[in-house]
């Protein structure tokens, strides 16, 4: 029996690239005009790392972490996120001493042993940008120009950007209390998993799909009625900038994240149009989490968006692949030398071109170059090597044209404008 690959764990096949291409060049050319420079981090780090970081009590660290010894007995974990080895390298390489703000994006593969669905998968990918060492609310606003600028330059229009604030270290604890308070009276309606989590990560509970738990918390105090007067300002700002900016969202001050690290604002782009899975991008400020991994007590905000999810939701608009510009049919094997070299020289010049290497008749070559989608093809046979002329054969319309094959490569380069051109 052949072995197939791992549950929830994808190929990404050759036919659906060039929209993870569109996806992952875009960000690089958007996130680069914010002053974003790529980090690149393993996919493996010390358990302890996520523990630390994304939270005890969260579910990623108490279910969904692939943890495993290594040979020497240390415990090791893929990484179920970006944001903490991001840190941990930030840390590591006192990159706060290159500059006061650190503008860092990443893109690459995390792993959570979730149950897999639509948009769900044991293996995901992310592309996420983390901006250290500025806590002025005006970055939290750029942060989120900058994701939403992202969405209008992939074409997608069918999300909307929700914020919240979660408060800081002076006021999560007395709401938290609050909180607490108001669960506690209504315990018998709550999930088991809600009981639990009451009092080891009470916020979670607003979270919960549970019809009961959802019935149960309507009247739930709201976290943006408990936010000091630091925290409260901080949001106001971010309201005000996106105002200005013109970049539209709503205020959910039910969304509590998945992670422990996060402070102040918080957010989710999401979509009605993936099921369950509607978050396609999250993320928000930490501000103790650099100094909570052994480094500087200095700000973050930074933000995770989901590919698969993008890729999704990109299905209809058809990206792809640019086809061949150009394919050589030869008849004889004067003329297949003489085709080989403008191959390699139209390659050489960033030119997509093919022609047929199994000895197939000139039909059949001609079949495959239809098949390839190719804009032109050239036929090129003895009596075309005699007269020093071919004809060109634009493959969509059906018309032909000659061309000189003295100086065939300048005619060429001049009909194929940069669209058809694909560089290496
Ligand atoms: P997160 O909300 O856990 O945040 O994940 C961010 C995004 O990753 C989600 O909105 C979703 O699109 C995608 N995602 C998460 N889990 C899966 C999965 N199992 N399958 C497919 N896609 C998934 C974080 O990871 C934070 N590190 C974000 C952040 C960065 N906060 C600050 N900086």
């Amino acid at each position: 029996m052949s072995i197939t690959g791992i549950k929830g764990m994808n190929d990404i096949l050759p036919e659906e690239i060039a929209t993870w291409q569109f996806l992952e060049e875009t960000a690089r050319k958007i996130f680069a005009t914010y002053g974003c420079q790529e980090i690149r981090v393993p996919v493996v780090e010390k358990t302890e790392l996520f523990c630390r970081s994304i939270g005890e009590t969260t579910d990623i660290v108490e279910k969904e972490m692939y943890t495993f010894n290594d040979k020497s007995d240390h415990s090791l974990t893929l990484r179920p996120e970006g944001t903490a080895p991001v840190m941990r390298s930030f840390i590591q390489h006192k990159l706060y001493n290159l500059d006061q703000v650190s503008k860092l994006y990443y893109m690459g593969p995390m792993f959570r042993y979730e149950r897999p669905q639509k948009g769900r998968y044991r293996q995901f990918h992310q592309i996420g940008a983390e901006i250290i060492g500025i806590d002025d609310p005006r970055m939290d606003a750029q942060v989120l120009a900058m994701l939403s600028h992202y969405f209008e330059a992939v074409g997608l229009d069918d999300v909307s950007l929700q914020i919240n604030s979660l408060g800081c270290p002076e006021c999560r604890p007395a709401y938290r209390q609050t909180l607490i308070d108001f669960l506690q009276e209504r315990m018998d309606q709550l999930c088991p998993d809600c009981q639990r989590r009451c009092s080891s990560n009470p916020l979670r509970v607003l979270d919960c799909k549970s019809k009961s738990c959802k019935e149960a918390t309507v009247d739930a105090p709201s976290v943006l009625d408990h936010l000091c007067p630091s925290c409260d300002e901080h949001f106001a700002t971010v309201q005000q900038r996106l105002n200005q900016l013109g970049t539209s969202y709503t205020i959910n001050n039910r969304m509590v994240r998945g992670l422990d690290y996060y402070t102040k604002t918080t957010f989710e782009m999401v979509t009605n149009n993936l099921g369950a899975q509607n978050a396609v991008a999250a993320g928000g400020r930490y501000d103790g989490l650099v100094e909570e991994l052994g480094g500087p007590a200095l700000p973050g905000i930074g933000f995770a968006m989901g590919v698969e999810r993008l890729v999704l939701l990109l299905q209809d608009k058809k990206i792809e692949t640019p086809p061949p510009a150009l394919f050589l049919a030869t008849l004889g094997e004067e003329a297949e030398l003489f085709a080989f070299k403008i191959l390699n020289q139209l390659q050489r010049e960033g030119i997509y071109a093919e022609m047929d290497f199994s000895g197939k008749s000139l039909k059949a070559q001609l079949r495959r170059a239809d098949k390839l989608n190719c804009r032109y093809t050239i036929m090129i046979g003895e009596n075309e090597l005699a007269t020093g002329s071919a004809q060109l054969k634009h493959m969509v319309d059906g018309e032909q044209q000659t061309i000189q094959l003295d100086g065939l490569l300048d005619g060429l380069r001049a009909l194929l404008d940069d669209s058809a051109a694909t560089s290496l």
